[in-house]
Order: structure tokens, then sequence, then C-alpha cells
């Protein structure tokens, strides 16, 4: 190998690395910028030239305890010298996956009752849909095997996840959504209520419109309803009030299981352990991932509910071992990331802090922002906040995405040396900073973005 050539690494990079979410020849020409981190303290990252950024969305919403925590590393290390890996097949485990299990079974409550382990978010929601299968099966309902998830939903990019993500970038030329996904109303109040229409009432109409979606298709072929409790990557939408409320009546009625997709709001993110308790939401499976080891090790979780829990033991007494697995299911070294993670949420009650800078984080981002001509909405809760732009904040009218606003907003807080997403679908700035941060910080990031919309806005 000419190992010269690794000198120019930026290069090297376009030579040979397939990025996520990247326009592909844009970037193999070197049109679009390359960025190679080396490094990350608190919330802040840096990179190989030296320059530091506030990340003010976690890495992709998920280093909740923040960078360079030596606790996490020390607990990986010392795993990887005791026991690198085993797999979790027939009744094999280890002690790390038991710890890590009994403790998120323990601060779900909600009638969970099991987890099973992944590595990434959309494999856990792959597993879900097909536990949920199972469970139709056994039960003898062979039809009941739809699934609605709700326009804008993430809930990630594989065969079957990324049908249920209700993005158009997510499905255009891959031959997506697959048949038994159906999307009903996103719960996007500012966008999708109708003049006149209160919260609550519009909090109403998408649940009419789901059991419409229902009745239409036919009770009997509905097998599960997913959704994220607070949106993420479809624009970081809070539900309207009463919303999980009248979803889980409809639900209920028709004997339909609910998957709380919690990839993003588990472990404090909107200020309670689970999103689910801060909406009240009685799920039959959670999806976990993110938050779990804040990203130090990949790792991914079903927490599976009594109720769904019963029927898959049920299923194994008829057909024998459950026929899902994968090889690194439970691994040993990723639990012991998830531990030391989790300990750090607990001592630190990173869940409070969530509540408590996230309030006053949103008070603060609101306060500076909601009043300018450019900024339709300003929304959040806990550690999650969105900017939503417009054109004509009257009318509520979005800017044409060609001026890619929400783009350039972004690129120039990064110019500022902040990192907020713009979100794929609108012009959106979304915020999801880690779990540590302080009020000073949290004053930080609204400066910031303040001072970025009022110069792109003088540039339109
Ligand atoms: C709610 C939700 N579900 C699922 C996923 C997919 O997770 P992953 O990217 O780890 O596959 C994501 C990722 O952002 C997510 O936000």
């Amino acid at each position: 190998m000419d190992t010269s050539r690794l000198n120019d690494l930026e290069q090297v990079d376009r030579d040979n690395v397939f990025h996520a979410s990247t326009h592909l020849g844009q970037y193999a020409r070197g049109e679009l910028p390359n960025r190679i981190i080396t490094g990350g303290e608190g919330i802040y990252i840096q990179d190989r030239d030296g320059n530091k950024s506030l990340d003010a969305f976690a890495g992709l919403y998920c280093v909740n305890i923040g960078y360079g925590r030596q606790e996490v590393a020390d607990a990986i290390y010392e795993q990887a010298k005791e026991l690198a890996y085993y797999h979790t097949y027939v009744g094999h485990s280890n002690e790390q996956i038991i710890k890590l299990s009994e403790r998120i079974v323990r601060k779900a409550g909600m009638g969970m009752s099991k987890v099973f382990y992944g590595m990434s978010g959309s494999d856990a929601n792959e597993t879900n849909i097909k536990l949920v299968w199972y469970y139709n099966n056994v039960l003898g309902r062979p039809e009941k095997k739809k699934i609605i998830s709700r326009d804008r939903g993430y809930h990630g990019s594989g065969l079957m996840t990324g049908s249920l993500t209700g993005l158009p970038v997510f499905h255009n030329a891959f031959d997506l959504p697959l048949d038994k996904v159906l999307h009903t109303t996103c719960p996007h109040y500012y966008r999708q209520g109708k003049e006149g229409e209160s919260e609550e009432e519009f909090a109403k109409r998408c649940a009419e419109e789901l059991e419409d979606m229902i009745l239409a298709e036919g009770p009997d072929t509905v097998a599960a309803f997913i959704g994220e409790p607070v949106l993420g990557t479809g624009g970081i939408i809070v539900p309207p009030k009463g919303y999980w409320k009248a979803i889980q009546e409809v639900l209920n009625k028709y004997d339909i299981l609910l998957i709380a997709d919690e990839v993003v709001t588990a472990f404090g993110r909107t200020g309670k352990y689970f999103g689910s308790h801060t909406f009240e939401i009685q799920p039959d499976l959670i999806t976990i991932a993110k938050g779990v080891s804040s990203g130090y090790l990949p790792l991914s979780g079903v927490v599976v509910g009594e109720r769904v829990w019963k029927v898959l033991e049920q299923g194994t007494d008829q057909m024998g071992p459950i026929g899902h697995g994968w090889t690194y299911s439970a691994h040993p070294v990723c639990a012991a990331a998830a531990n030391a993670n989790l300990d750090i949420v607990d001592a630190e009650d990173l869940t409070g802090n969530s509540r408590d800078v996230g309030a006053y984080f949103n008070q603060a981002m609101s306060t500076a922002l909601a009043g300018h001509p450019m900024v339709g909405e300003v929304r959040g809760i806990g550690l999650m906040a969105a900017v939503e732009f417009v054109e004509d904040k009257a009318n509520k009218t979005a800017f044409d995405p060609a001026k890619k606003v929400g783009p350039t907003v972004s690129a120039k807080c990064l110019e500022n040396g902040m990192i907020a997403r713009a979100m794929p679908h609108g012009d959106i700035l979304g915020f999801a900073p880690p779990l540590v941060l302080t009020k000073a910080e949290a004053d930080k990031i609204v400066d910031i973005t303040k001072r970025s919309v009022e110069e792109v806005w003088r540039s339109l």
C-alpha cells in the first residue's frame, strides 16, 4: 500500500469513504466540505485543523453525557480485557447485559418485561416489526399485519424502517415504502392545524384521521402504530395537547399495538427518563438506541412489554426457538459502555438537568427569536428545540426550497462556532445538545443562533 497517500487524508476520504446522507457526486468532486473530527470534550468537538465547535446537536442527538468522559472509556477498556465478546444465543449471557436489562426494565416501568439488543435504531425497529408479525401469527390473525406510521416520522433507513420513515428523501429511488406500511397525519400543529382550530381540536382530528384510515383498511388488517413521542428528524415536532391520549384510545379500540420509538427521547432527552413518561404513553414495545450508550459504542434495543412477551413465549412453546437474533446482540463491551453512561445520567441527574436547563433554553430561544420576521415558530421540550423559518410570517409561507434557507443558517452557525442541524424536511434548524448543558452554554447557543439568523436574513 502506498502509505504516503494517507498524508492527504481529505483526498483519501473523498476517494474511499461512502458517507451517509451526502450528495455523493458533489462530495467526490470536492464541491462539499470535508471535516475530519479528531476529539471532543464536554459539549465541544474539535477537528484536525484545530477548529472547535459547540455541538448543539450532540452528534446525532446521541452524545447525552458529552464528549470525552473517562469513566466510559475505562469501562470499555476493562470489559474488553475481561470478555470482549461472547454471543447471547440459547441462554448465554454476560454480567453487563444482565445489569443493563434490569435497570432499563425497572426505570421504564409501564409493564415492560424484557430487552432484546441490536446495534442501531434501524435494526431495533426491524426487530419490532418482526415481533408484531410473529405476535399476530401466534394469535391466529395472519391478516393483521399493516403498520401505521406518520408523515415526517423517522424510524431508520433499512428496508422496513425506511418504509416506516415518512420522509420522501428516504424513499426516492429505493422502491420504498414497501407494502403493509401506511402513513397518517403528522401532528404538526403549526403546519397542519386549520384556521381557528385549537391544539386540542387538532389532536382530536389527528386521532379521527387515524381511525378513518384503520376503518378504510379494515381493523383486522392493522397490527401496529409506530411513533416517536416527539418527532425528531421530521422537524423536532412536539405533539399538540391531548394527542397521545386520543391516539391511544383509537389503538385500544381496534386492538392495535403501540410502538414508541424512543431512539431519541429515552434516557432523559424530554425531561423524564422516557418520552413515554412525559406524554403518558402506554407502549407495547419501546425502541431505544442513541442515549443508552451516548454513542460511545453502538447499542440499541427493543423493550418488550408483558402483553407481547406472553404471546412470544406462547409462540416458542408452539413452534420452537424464535428465529431472530444478531451476532452482536447484547454485546458485553457495548453493555459496559451503556452501564457507565447510565451511571453518569443517574449520578448527575441529567434527566432533571434536561428538564430544568431545557425549560430555560427553550424559553430563551423563544424570547430571542420568536419575534424575528423570518421565524415562523420556535418549539421544543426538554433539551430538544427547533426554529422553523418562513418567508411570510403572517401566512406561514415557506421559502422556496431552492433557496436552502435552513442549510444556510446552519452553515452560518458553523462559521460562528456552533453545530445546529438543518433538518432534512423544511427550513428547520434543530437543536438537541448534550444533556450536561449548563444555562451559560444554553445562552451561548441562543446568542449564536440569533446572530446567525440575523446575518442570513440580511443577506437574503
Ligand atoms: C426516532 C428514530 N428512530 C430510529 C432511528 C434510526 O437509528 P439508527 O440511525 O441508529 O439506525 C433514528 C435515528 O436518528 C431515530 O431518530
